[in-house]
């Protein structure tokens, strides 16, 4: 561990109480009672289902099931590791993180992620550092931007850089502050060969990449003379801190600006953004030279549902934002396009115009896809059948991906009424596409060859296994270790009396200890043994171990456990309890649910022994008969003796 443990829990508790906070910076949540809701990153959705609880610290989404506390949160969102999380969290929450001095095999093993993210960061300062205060950094770089017309306050927001014609200048002074060559490698930075080694972006001005949160992940770097021979933009390749299909340029200085005007614009490049930020329109992002991604639509669908295209208008651009509409329609989202006049991309065009008249223009001539599409083909299809038929058949297309029937309808009726077709003739045509489309999903969905019938029959009927006969039982006991293994059982000492303090959790394992029971469930045996072994750490808390424990499936069970809101179960109905005064009655609730499960046990026993029984007497077997006999009496008085506590137990 690099940090000492008493700042990490430090953050953790500061961050679980700000969860709502740490994940705002990603997600625009709305308050819902006492809790807030919002569409979850993690997976695509349009009603929202991502819920936080303030109060308990975690969040859930009820869609894909994931969740966790706030240090889950950023490491899921954000893909870093637990260390990196409290380390952001730290910061963000002005927490002095303690670093302990490192052993060199500590070093070597700290991650490379955190490794990449670090010389990235340092580049970024290089560069900029260059572009800003080096005399060829001033006379080359800042002056081909300021000839671009880029002011110095946009040009330092997006910290744009330059990289220094010298063959190895960053390398060199990034290995000299001790960074190593095998990280300035992996990020791309420097071109490695044998003997040989020099700077990616030499001679170009930088755009770096920021991740959502705003690190510089990836850069692009373009030449200043137009020279037809060279690539105009180079850009970082693809590594395990940057995923070029995953990320938008702009997303980090777009992403508030997105919640609050509830669209974004798409453009092309690096320089669109900027451009459209100088014009004061911030709503903005770029795909930067890949052809839009669902992963980079859903990255949008964090913030907003409405997506504004606003691409060249020269061929290229017609065909991206063709390809563009589908996609977005795909996810469920709204899609707006804008081409522009033909020469012009969004950089040279928003030089001429402030935000103002940029969003009028932008408001007058974003039309629906139907509406592109048709005034793109109608030209030259309104006297030709053929071609009518054809743009007919490429917007029923487009309308069918769209998975929202009511959606789908008001195109269906927008469409009707601009080509002048039946609404029906466009339902039915939709109705053979999306049943073709069935038929493909079935067929690449169809079970492979490789495994055996039999054994897939097996596994089909695993998955419809009955629970385990206890399971309401062992699921409730794991949520009060979960929730209360802490608490005391007995909180008020009667009169003078000295009634023994027992933790709940204490009580169920001597409960079950005692009668060497163990969990069926074999989630449930885990988080109990967990418990075990670890309840004695100091400074042990259940909830803040098991939420923030580092096993997945026992992270996500205990927050599904405690965000339970009002699901009771059976048991607690039958006990007339509420959650609220569950934490109030735990001296009666705990040992009543053991015993439950206890009774549910032996009565098992007795059934099987009943069954034993029988067979001992066809097989006129006397002394196992009575053997038999003996222990189900046994049984029986244990039966009774559980069933008489459970009916009037008030103390333990
Ligand atoms: N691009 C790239 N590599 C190239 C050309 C383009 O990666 N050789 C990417 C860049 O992200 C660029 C985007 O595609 O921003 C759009 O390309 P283009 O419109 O040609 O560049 P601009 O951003 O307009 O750059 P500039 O205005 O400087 O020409
Ligand atoms: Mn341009």
């Amino acid at each position: 561990m690099m940090i000492d443990q008493g700042t990490v829990d430090r953050v953790v508790e500061t961050s679980q109480a700000q969860i709502v906070d740490v994940v705002s910076e990603f997600v625009t949540l709305r308050k819902r009672g006492i809790n807030y809701l919002g569409n979850c990153p993690f997976h695509n959705e349009k009603t929202p289902s991502f819920t936080v609880s303030p109060h308990k610290g975690i969040y859930k989404c009820f869609g894909c099931g994931k969740g966790g506390n706030a240090v889950n949160f950023l490491m899921d969102v954000e893909q870093i590791s637990f260390i990196e999380a409290i380390k952001q969290l730290g910061k963000k929450f002005h927490i002095h993180i303690e670093e302990v001095e490192l052993s060199p095999e500590q070093k070597q093993v700290k991650n490379d992620r955190e490794s990449m993210m670090a010389v990235s960061g340092f580049a970024q300062k290089y560069f900029t550092n260059q572009l800003l205060k080096s005399d060829e950094g001033r006379s080359v770089g800042l002056s081909y931007l300021r000839s671009r017309g880029f002011r110095d306050d946009i040009i330092q927001k997006f910290d744009l850089g330059y990289s220094p014609e010298a063959k190895s200048a960053l390398t060199d002074e990034a290995l000299k502050n001790s960074f190593k060559l095998e990280f300035l490698e992996k990020t791309g930075l420097s071109i490695v060969r044998d003997n040989y080694k020099a700077d990616r972006f030499r001679g170009r001005v930088i755009f770096p990449i920021h991740s959502i949160s705003g690190k510089p992940t990836a850069f692009g770097g373009r030449i200043l003379k137009n020279d037809k021979k060279t690539a105009k933009y180079l850009n970082s390749p693809e590594s395990e801190i940057y995923h070029k299909s995953r990320i938008l340029y702009g997303i980090y200085h777009a992403k508030t600006e997105i919640t609050k005007k509830d669209r974004c614009y798409l453009v092309e490049g690096y320089t669109d953004v900027i451009s459209f930020h100088q014009a004061g329109i911030t709503n903005v992002v770029a795909s930067s030279g890949t052809a839009l991604t669902v992963d980079q639509i859903r990255l949008v669908a964090r913030f907003t549902p409405n997506i504004t295209i606003i691409y060249d208008g020269d061929p290229a651009g017609i065909k991206a934002s063709l390809r563009g509409i589908d996609l977005v329609l795909e996810q469920g989202m709204n899609v707006k396009v804008m081409l522009l006049p033909e020469g012009e991309d969004p950089d040279s065009f928003s030089k001429s115009r402030n935000a103002e008249e940029l969003h009028a223009y932008i408001e007058k001539h974003e039309g629906d896809f139907i509406k592109f599409k048709t005034g793109l083909l109608l030209k030259d299809a309104e006297n030709d059948p053929v071609k009518r038929a054809g743009l007919l058949q490429d917007i029923v297309k487009t309308i069918s991906v769209i998975p929202d029937a009511i959606v789908r309808g008001e195109y269906v009726k927008e469409c009707s009424a601009l080509l002048n077709v039946r609404e029906q003739v466009l339902y039915n045509e939709i109705g053979k596409l999306t049943k073709k489309s069935k038929e493909e999903q079935y067929k690449s969905k169809a079970p492979s060859n490789d495994i055996p019938i039999e054994i897939q029959e097996q596994m089909a009927a695993a998955s419809f296994a009955p629970q385990s006969l206890y399971e309401e039982e062992e699921k409730e006991l794991i949520r009060f270790i979960i929730k209360y293994a802490d608490l005391n059982l007995v909180s008020v000492e009667e009169g003078e009396e000295e009634v023994e303090k027992m933790t709940v959790g204490d009580y169920i394992l001597m409960q079950l200890n005692e009668d060497e029971l163990e969990f069926e469930n074999p989630l449930y045996n885990k988080i109990f043994k967990l418990y075990q072994e670890n309840k004695d750490n100091q400074g042990f808390q259940a909830v803040k171990f098991f939420v923030s424990n580092m096993d997945k499936s026992v992270n996500q069970l205990a927050t599904d456990l405690l965000s339970r809101e009002h699901a009771l179960s059976k048991i607690h109905e039958r006990f007339g309890a509420t959650d609220l005064e569950e934490n109030t009655r735990l001296d009666i609730l705990v040992p009543k649910v053991v015993n439950e499960l206890k009774l549910k046990k032996v009565k098992a026993l007795i059934e099987k022994y009943r069954k034993d029984l029988k067979v001992a007497e066809q097989a006129k077997d006397g002394d196992k008969m009575m053997e038999i006999m003996q222990t189900m009496v046994t049984l029986q008085q244990l039966q009774a003796l559980l069933s008489k506590e459970l009916g009037n137990r008030a103390i333990v």
